[in-house]
């Protein structure tokens, strides 16, 4: 990773943040339905705070603005996130600004935050990612294993 780009807990107003960077994901294009809905992307940060919710944030060092995140987070089946597994697996995301990918950011939010849950004593991880994008070839390469597959979405999971 870039010398001068940091890593710090993520903190409540950080969630601004974190709502921009869950839409590069793209899941909310990939086809999945539930009630012929896509599940909104609002619901991987609205009323954060909550039991499990865990943030890291990557930010610049000289600037001080934020480049990246990594959020842990539990659904519901009432209210799922694209990559649901059960209601005791957080779902993991992960994004990097378009303008700093491939400097080693990903990796770096990928391997604190599966350090972090692990810490926390969490079982296992999963996440879902737009098929043939470097989100999966990324956890693919970090040993998560693919669960399932939904309209173009890709759902993996890692065993802690
Ligand atoms: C996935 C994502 C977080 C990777 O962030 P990044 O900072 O660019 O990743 P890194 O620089 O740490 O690269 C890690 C690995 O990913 C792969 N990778 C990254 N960018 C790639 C690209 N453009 N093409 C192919 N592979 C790529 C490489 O295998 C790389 O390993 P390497 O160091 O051996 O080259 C970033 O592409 C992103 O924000 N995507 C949109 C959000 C998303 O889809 N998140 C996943 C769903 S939660």
């Amino acid at each position: 990773m870039a010398a001068a780009v940091m890593i710090r807990p993520g903190e409540s107003q950080d969630v601004t943040f974190l709502r921009d960077m869950v839409r590069h994901t793209g899941l909310d294009r990939s086809g999945v339905t539930i009630d012929a809905e896509p599940p909104p992307l609002s619901r991987y940060v609205v009323g954060w705070g909550r039991a499990g919710d865990t943030a890291l944030v990557a930010f610049d060092g000289t600037t001080h603005v934020a480049v990246g995140a990594a959020w842990c987070r539990l659904f519901t089946a009432a209210e799922p996130g694209y990559g649901f597994i059960d209601e005791a697996t957080p779902e993991l995301t992960v994004a990097v600004v378009p303008s700093r990918r491939g400097e080693g950011i990903g990796q770096a939010l990928l391997t604190a935050i599966v350090e972090q849950a692990r810490a926390d004593g969490v079982a296992a991880i999963s996440m879902s990612a737009v098929r043939d994008t470097p989100a999966v070839a990324l956890f693919e390469e970090n040993g998560f294993r693919v669960i399932r597959e939904h309209g173009t979405a890709v759902i993996m999971a890692l065993d802690l």
